[in-house]
Parts: C-alpha cells; structure tokens; sequence
C-alpha cells in the first residue's frame, strides 16, 4: 500500500493557499481528486476556508452524498475498471495506474486475471456501473475477497458502498497534493 506522498512535504499546495486562491486555479490542483468529476470540489471550494485537510474533504463528501442518485451514478461511472481493457492496454492515468499498482493489480496470474474478467462482467451486470473499491487501501486477495461479497448486496447498499470507497480514494489523493500549514 503506497501511503507516502509522491512528492516531498515542502512541494505540496499549503492549505492557506488553496484557501485564498482563485477557484480555477484550486481546480488545477484539485479537480483530479474525484476521477472525472471536478464539479464535487468546485461546489465545496465554496465553504472555503477549511481549517484542515479533513475539513475540506468532509465539505467534498458532502457535496457528494447531497448530489442526486443520477450524479452519484455519474460519479460512480466515471471509474475505470480494475484490472479493465484499459487498464490492461495501459491506457489509464497515472494515477489510476499507479493507485491500480499499489493493489498488485499489474502483476496478475492468467487465472487472476480471468477472475477479474469474470467478476467485473457479473458486477456491471447486476449494478450497471463498475466495481469500486480504494485499490490503495486494498491488496489484490482482498480486493478479489471483496468481490463476491459486494456481488451479494442491494443496488443502494452498494451505491453506499462505492462512494464511501471513492471518499477514501479521494482523501489519499487530497494528502498527496495539500498539506496544512504549520
Ligand atoms: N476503480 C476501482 N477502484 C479504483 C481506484 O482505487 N482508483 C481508480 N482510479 N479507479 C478505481
């Protein structure tokens, strides 16, 4: 699980600043934290300032469990797939690469990568959206434990589910790139 951040503590945006910044340069920082949905931050940069790291995330997770079920769904979909074609023709972001890496995602046995196939095809199936899990906080055995178990639930517990995952996923990205001022 890779949980040091990627560039040292000193290079990392201060909190003050993203506090008084203009919105559209927050956004060139930030819009990445949620895959493909700058408009969560954009709408908690609004409650700006935040006292901390966490604060700015609770206000995102607000926006998030306030956005109608269509948007939640959007935000959901705008996940790729782990272990997905494009994963596997290295198509992804870096981050979605490197976050897919973490899990021991890229370094797959023939059989782990048709369960995969198997689950997430079963999954889309039954939700119609893919399947989310925080590849950072997870590795492979437990993402593929996770599967069937996540298979068994209703389509608004896994909505649940997902944007609690995708909360986490966001909040590793948010320490990666803000730090609070000392
Ligand atoms: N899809 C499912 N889990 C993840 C994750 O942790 N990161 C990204 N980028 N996509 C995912």
């Amino acid at each position: 699980m890779s949980r040091q951040p990627k560039t040292p503590k000193s290079a990392l945006l201060p909190l003050s600043r993203l506090n008084s910044m203009p919105v559209a340069e927050a956004l060139e920082h930030c819009g990445g934290f949620f895959e493909h949905s700058p408009w969560i931050v954009e709408d908690a940069l609004q409650k700006r300032p935040f006292a901390s790291v966490h604060e700015f995330h609770a206000a995102c997770m607000r926006v998030v469990h306030n956005a109608d079920v269509a948007r939640q769904l959007e935000l959901i979909r705008a996940h790729p797939d782990l272990v997905g074609r494009l994963a596997r023709e290295g198509r992804l972001g870096l981050e979605s690469t490197q976050e897919q890496a973490s899990a021991g995602l890229s370094e797959l046995t023939e059989e782990e990568i048709k369960a995969f196939e198997t689950y997430n095809s079963a999954y889309h199936e039954r939700f119609g959206f893919p399947f989310v899990i925080c590849a950072r906080r997870n590795r492979k055995e437990a993402i593929l434990a996770a599967l069937p178990q996540r298979l068994e639930q209703t389509k608004t517990e896994e909505i649940r589910t997902a944007l609690a995952e995708i909360g986490d996923i966001a909040l590793l990205r948010m320490a990666d790139a803000v730090r609070e001022d000392t």
